[in-house]
């Protein structure tokens, strides 16, 4: 059956003869579980499917859980979950509320009555046997016999189904979509749709269009082109009445689900939005492989089948898997080689490679696929979101992606050019859901400190920060949020320019918000350094506003010691809102709550940009110290984390982002061994090469982007050229930087119990400090040698990292901002 075609074969070969093939490291699964065996819930949340880096199309099931309370269908894909489709677009790592889920196709063996087409419980299918995922390769057996293969290019898909014995059909309804089984605010809609069959049956084009979802997306239109390799005996249209319960829409309300009107080549939801779709049937009654792919543009019809046709080259599925893995291998996996011989730690190899893939999914280049405006520029979608990816997922692209990451950047700013604002969160052509501050400062500060300039309009980068830090965007009066927006900018601009820092009577997540405005504005005043000087000191004065909010009186409560200083709520007029108040504590840390995601007692380490300060106002370096070593000690946590706990039981919380740079901190007070060993402790306790292997949703890859730097023996601090010095997994690691520089680190000494940094070399020279800059290794490339050894010895005999922000504001007006203190 096979029409193989030698070509791709005899092109492909050379490559993949003289390279390691990484991508037999990567476990597509880890992250597909959460602590429950066979749920989603309280997992990654992660993609399984068919997928290219940063790809379009991200080819792989959807599924339905019966126990809707704890069920979590973000990704698609859940180990046990009941399979309503194959789609064509997911999101990776994602918490809320599901987005995409759309453009499928359902094989069925039969259509008789109790099936209706309009109704997936009515056929949707149970999975017999486990699932495979390889890169670029999933395959299932579905309960009704037929066998599922998948594999995924750019824009575009190929779907093998093998049929057993009996009736064969192909169900493609457009107006599927990834619900959302607690229902609600965020939910996903249908809202339109076209479908028409052409060339006997066997292409068949149109587009739906959607919206809502986690982000409270506009509607977005995807365009597509499918095409099987058999011609079905039978091809027909369908129709029903819409009957989704959505808010501000028309539908055919509380009626049941209606059965489909079938016939004809044509089909348009209408006013109603009606739901639209085609049936597909072969009579042949024997065993047979029916192979379909399928195309997607959001530009047009043509274009999805001019991706299908140019990306989909063969119908031999394996053409398209070797594809994928040849690119994977080449643009991602093999820009961090470590020894793959006999004598490595398999483990430690699909930590690596696997923890590079899945932060490889998100965002989504859709450059030349914008169809909101058309100026020449890069153009990405799904940030989803940089509230998880500034704080070191972008660092690493900066590293071994600096193509992309300098497109993604480009595309941040055309979005400022075009839509207001640049996004926080953006997904399916629209800005939402910012949970913090406007990040995507950050996230040009860090590129423009370590010198990245290329094409990208810097002028226009800095105006669009500018933006950020001085226009309140009007309220979106979103559910999560009355009283400010959650679509992009800062939500609570009214509270910071008004008073410095953000207040706990007029905002929600007070602490959390101003701990990240105070970050973005430092992020300003770096880009400001190289193009606009007279606003340095503005923002500077403004990133120490998360000083006001910061009560010395306050004690911690329930602790052994007791810790003063803390990140306190704080009203407009003034005054503390310290009665009572409990650092460790944060409700459900959502968003009305005083923190996001984390409890002040965790914020309150959060200030990269000056930790100077910090550590002075936790009374010196002892203080500091002790208040570390104590967030690492087991039971300490007072705050249920809910779901996303993953059985953690420290204050220090790896599950969730503001703790990120946390463990590194002992570096600041030359104690590197100590962030040695708590950071490698954590990951060694929450990433696990398993289903249940990351602590939490990976949110994009920023959970896996963080054990990458864990194992490299490095940490960025971002918004500034500086990373702080740790201890590699792997005796010898060569990472490509800067497109076609190697920077190599090496381990002499590493051991099971012999990790602790005994001395470093970099370039050749011995290195006194416990960090280093950008320019020194990362732009011509370079090494670093570390000795290790299993004494925890202080080493680093340099200078503390630095505190590019230090500033120290008196009292607690904003007027008395006289006392500075400029490195
Ligand atoms: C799958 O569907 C069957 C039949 O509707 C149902 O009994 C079962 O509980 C579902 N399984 C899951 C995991 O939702
Ligand atoms: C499947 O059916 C359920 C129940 O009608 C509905 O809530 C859901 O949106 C449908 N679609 C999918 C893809 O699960
Ligand atoms: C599925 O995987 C589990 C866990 O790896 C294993 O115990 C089980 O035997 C597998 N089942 C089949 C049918 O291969
Ligand atoms: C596809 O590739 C796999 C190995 O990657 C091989 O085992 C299989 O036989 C190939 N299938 C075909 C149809 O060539
Ligand atoms: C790293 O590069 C050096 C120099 O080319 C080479 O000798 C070494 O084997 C490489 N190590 C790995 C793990 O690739
Ligand atoms: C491999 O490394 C892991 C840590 O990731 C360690 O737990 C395991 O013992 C190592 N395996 C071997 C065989 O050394
Ligand atoms: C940057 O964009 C502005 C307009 O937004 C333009 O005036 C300026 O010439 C551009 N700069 C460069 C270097 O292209
Ligand atoms: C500030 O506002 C709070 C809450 O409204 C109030 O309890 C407090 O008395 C006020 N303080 C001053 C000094 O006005
Ligand atoms: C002030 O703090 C108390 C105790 O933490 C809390 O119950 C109260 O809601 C807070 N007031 C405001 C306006 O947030
Ligand atoms: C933590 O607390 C639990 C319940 O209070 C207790 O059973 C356990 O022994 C404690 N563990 C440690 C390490 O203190
Ligand atoms: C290295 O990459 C840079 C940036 O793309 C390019 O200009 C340069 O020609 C490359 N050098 C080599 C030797 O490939
Ligand atoms: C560890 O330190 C102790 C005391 O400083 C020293 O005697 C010992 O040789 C060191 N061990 C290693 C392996 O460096």
């Amino acid at each position: 059956m096979a029409f193989r075609s030698l070509a791709p074969l005899l092109t492909l070969a050379p490559l993949v003869l003289c390279q390691v093939d990484y991508s037999q490291y990567v476990n597509p699964f880890i992250g597909s579980e959460g602590p429950i065996p066979g749920q989603a819930f309280g997992g990654g949340d992660i993609f399984v499917g068919g997928a290219v880096p940063f790809g379009v199309v991200k080819l792989g099931i959807d599924t339905y859980e019966a126990n809707r309370s704890i069920s979590t269908l973000n990704g698609g894909y859940t180990p046990n979950g009941n399979v309503t489709a194959i789609s064509m677009m997911h999101e990776s790592g994602t918490g809320g509320f599901p987005k995409y889920g759309v453009i499928p196709q359902m094989p069925l063996t039969t259509v008789a009555a109790p099936v209706n087409i309009l109704d997936n419980q009515t056929y949707w299918q149970s999975r017999v046997g486990n699932d495979t995922a390889r890169v670029g390769y999933f395959k299932m057996a579905l309960a009704n016999g037929v066998a599922v293969e998948l594999s995924g290019a750019r824009h575009a898909g190929i779907i093998q189904y093998s049929f057993p014995t009996g009736d064969k059909h192909v169900l493609v309804d457009v107006s599927h979509y990834l619900p959302d089984e607690k229902g609600g605010y965020s939910v996903q809609n249908y809202q339109d749709g076209q479908i028409h069959i052409a060339d006997n049956g066997s292409v068949y084009t149109g587009y739906g269009t959607y919206g809502g979802g986690w982000n409270e997306g506009a509607p977005f239109t995807v365009f597509f082109c499918g095409e099987f390799e058999q011609p079905p005996d039978d091809a027909q249209t369908f129709r029903g009445r819409n009957t989704d319960q959505t808010a501000r829409f028309h539908t055919f309300s509380n009626e049941p689900i209606p059965q489909a009107e079938l016939g004809g080549n044509s089909r348009s939801a209408g006013h109603l939005h009606d739901r639209v779709g085609a049936l597909f049937t072969w009579n042949n009654s024997d065993a047979l492989v029916i192979r379909s792919r399928v195309g997607i543009s959001f530009i047009s019809e043509d274009k999805a089948c001019a991706f299908k046709n140019s990306e989909v080259t063969s119908w031999d599925l394996n053409d398209t898997v070797t594809a994928a893995i040849d690119e994977w291998n080449s643009d991602v996996f093999s820009n961090i080689k470590v020894d793959t011989g006999d004598s490595a730690n398999r483990t430690n190899l699909v930590l690596l490679y696997s923890s590079l893939y899945f932060m490889h999914l998100m965002p989504s280049d859709r450059t030349g696929e914008n169809p909101l405006w058309d100026s020449g520029e890069p153009y990405w979608d799904d940030f989803y979101t940089l509230w998880d990816t500034f704080r070191n997922t972008i660092s690493l692209y900066h590293l071994i992606q600096p193509q992309a990451y300098e497109g993604q950047i480009r595309a941040l700013i055309d979005i400022w050019r075009y839509e207001g604002y640049m996004p926080d969160g953006r997904s399916g052509n629209y800005n939402g859901l910012v949970q913090g501050g406007s990040n995507a400062d950050n996230v040009l500060a860090d590129a423009y400190v370590k010198g990245l300039r290329g094409a990208i309009n810097w002028t226009d980068g800095y105006a669009a920060m500018v933006k950020n830090a001085e226009v309140l965007p009007y309220n979106t009066f979103s559910l999560d949020d009355l009283t400010g927006s959650t679509k992009e900018g800062r939500g609570a601009l009214y509270d910071w320019l008004e008073v410095g820092y953000i207040s706990v009577d007029r905002s929600g997540r007070c602490i959390s918000r101003t701990v990240e405005y105070a970050l973005n504005d430092f992020a300003l005043s770096q880009v400001a350094r190289g193009e606009a000087s007279e606003d340095v000191q503005k923002y500077l004065r403004r990133s120490a506003g998360w000083q006001y909010s910061w009560d010395h009186t306050v004690q911690s409560v329930n602790t052994t010691p007791v810790f003063s200083g803390f990140m306190t709520p704080k009203y407009a007029n003034g005054t503390f809102n310290s009665t009572g108040y409990n650092p460790a504590l944060c409700g459900e840390c959502e968003w009305s709550a005083i923190s996001y995601e984390a409890t002040p007692f965790e914020y309150s380490f959060v200030i990269p940009h000056d930790v100077e300060t910090l550590i002075d106002f936790m009374g010196g370096i002892s203080g500091f110290e002790s208040r570390l070593d104590y967030i690492f000690k087991p039971n300490t946590t007072q705050q249920d984390l809910g779901a996303n706990g993953a059985g953690i039981d420290t204050i220090m919380n790896i599950g969730n982002e503001p703790d990120f740079a946390t463990p590194y901190l002992y570096n600041y007070i030359n104690k590197q061994w100590k962030s040695v060993r708590q950071s490698r402790a954590l990951a060694y306790q929450f990433f696990k090469d398993a289903n249940y292997g990351v602590p939490g949703n990976s949110d994009a890859g920023a959970l896996n982007s963080w054990l990458i730097w864990q194992m490299l023996g490095i940490y960025p601090i971002v918004t500034q050229p500086v990373y702080l010095l740790e201890s590699p997994w792997f005796s010898d690691i060569n990472i490509t930087v800067n497109y076609n520089k190697t920077l190599r680190i090496t381990a002499s000494n590493l051991g099971p119990d012999s990790f602790y940094v005994q001395s470093v070399k970099i370039n050749g020279k011995d290195w006194k400090r416990n960090w280093f800059e950008h320019e020194d290794i990362m732009v011509r490339g370079g090494t670093i040698e570390f000795v290790l050894g299993s004494n925890q010895t202080i080493w680093e005999t340099g200078d503390v990292p630095p505190s590019p922000g230090h500033l120290i504001i008196n009292g607690t007006s904003v007027n008395s901002t006289s006392s500075t203190a400029f490195p």
